[in-house]
């Protein structure tokens, strides 16, 4: 038993579906680079920066490139990103995502975002889910990446609640990994497999209660 006094949530496959953005504008970027990138790969991007994830896309490819090339290469990845995710509108929330947000906040817990995104805020906004909110932690306000804590601890410090009064809502295993090495509770968003290392897998937030939250 725990108490949960603050709900931190990842953003991309937990609150909105965007990783088949993600996925078209990498995709498009490698056939331009002469190689194939598939939704399998994709898969292995999850929760990943994007700096990190083009090393690995070029590295699968085959194809070395100089930093200042890399640099151009992320740029032209994240303005298709973000020219298709600038049309998202409320619609485009995950089943349940909203009204659990509405749930936590009248019952008075905290809540924060802590998504490696540095388009975050973008999308919050196409959203409207941006009140939701207390305190928003994207890939602007860390230095270190998921598995590494440092979002989730800054999200907490933020809310001024105590890492081990949180709860972490992910669908990576490098979000999972993050929330623990931070003291926190963690709920997986997907596989009980893949996620193993969750307090509690779950298949979406519509299946979350706040019922569920005292049992963590
Ligand atoms: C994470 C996604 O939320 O954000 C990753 O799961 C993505 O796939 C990362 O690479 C960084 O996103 P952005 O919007 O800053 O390129
Ligand atoms: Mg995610």
């Amino acid at each position: 038993m725990s108490e949960i006094k603050a709900c931190l949530f990842d953003l991309d496959g937990v609150i909105v579906d965007t990783a088949v953005y993600h996925y078209r504008a990498w995709k498009r970027l490698a056939n331009e680079l002469g190689f194939d990138f598939t939704e399998e790969d994709n898969e292995k991007l999850k929760g990943i920066s994007r700096v990190r994830s083009l090393e690995l896309i070029l590295e699968w490819g085959g194809v070395v490139k100089s930093e200042e090339e890399r640099s151009e290469l992320a740029t032209r990845k994240n303005d298709w990103y973000v020219e298709m995710v600038s049309s998202m509108e409320p619609e485009d929330i995950l089943p349940g995502a909203a009204e659990f947000l509405r749930k936590v906040k009248a019952a008075g817990l905290k809540t924060a975002l802590g998504s490696a995104s540095k388009n975050s805020g973008l999308i919050l906004e196409k959203t409207g889910l941006l009140p939701l909110f207390d305190a928003v932690l994207d890939g602007n306000s860390v230095a270190t990446s998921k598995p590494d804590p440092e979002i989730f601890l800054k999200g907490a410090e933020a809310l001024g609640v105590r890492p081990e009064n949180c709860v972490v809502f992910e669908d990576a295993v490098a979000g999972i990994d993050a929330a623990k090495a931070g003291g926190m509770k963690a709920v997986g968003i997907g596989s009980a497999q893949v996620l193993y290392k969750a307090d509690l897998v779950i298949r979406g937030l519509f299946e979350m209660s706040l019922e569920q939250l005292d049992n963590l």
